[in-house]
């Protein structure tokens, strides 16, 4: 994986790199509660989600050439990702094959691109912003965890403000 601040000033599209040259580590990453693993084995994918007590997870597949629906389908959910939203509970993404980009917000609401390719693992933590979307290969096979039942929900940006889930992720990466 790769991370680094994502460069606005780049008028190109969201799935060119963005690549700002300043690197961001993982160390900065677990700061806004952002872990990362690099685990080649299946074995250790399941090990982490078993202590982590996950329960539930599915594989989805993002391809131009195989989408269910075709082109219109996969734009139209690219479409759904790329949105800056939240979840309410912690997630797991794993890569199990190609490659995709997934853009969480820091401390100073600034976006760091994660560059995530094949065995790439990110916990992303309740209540932080974040999006997703393909690079220009446009293929993409992840593996998502859910500590319960899948939680579909994605709450846009901004959520209410008294919503809680946001506060306690405000709360957690306080210094
Ligand atoms: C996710 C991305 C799509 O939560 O935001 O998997
Ligand atoms: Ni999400």
């Amino acid at each position: 994986m790769k991370s680094y601040y994502y460069d606005e000033s780049d008028p190109s599209s969201y799935q060119h790199d963005h690549d700002s040259g300043i690197e961001v580590t993982p160390e900065q990453l677990k700061q806004i509660g952002v872990l990362y693993y690099h685990l080649d084995n299946m074995d250790d994918v399941n090990k982490l989600a078993k202590q982590r007590e996950y329960k539930n997870r599915d594989q989805i597949s993002l391809s131009s050439n195989s989408f269910p629906g075709g082109q219109e389908a996969l734009k139209a959910k690219l479409d759904t990702f790329i949105e800056e939203h939240l979840h309410e509970d912690e997630e797991i993404r794993y890569i199990v094959e190609g490659s995709g980009f997934f853009d969480v917000r820091d401390s100073n609401d600034k976006w760091i691109r994660n560059k995530c390719e094949k065995n790439d693992l990110l916990i992303l933590p309740a209540g932080i912003y974040h999006r997703f979307t393909l690079d220009c290969d446009n293929n993409v096979v992840a593996l998502r965890l859910f500590k319960d039942e899948p939680k579909w929900i994605a709450l846009n940006r901004p959520v209410s403000a008294d919503n809680q889930y946001r506060e306690e992720y405000l709360q957690s990466i306080k210094a």
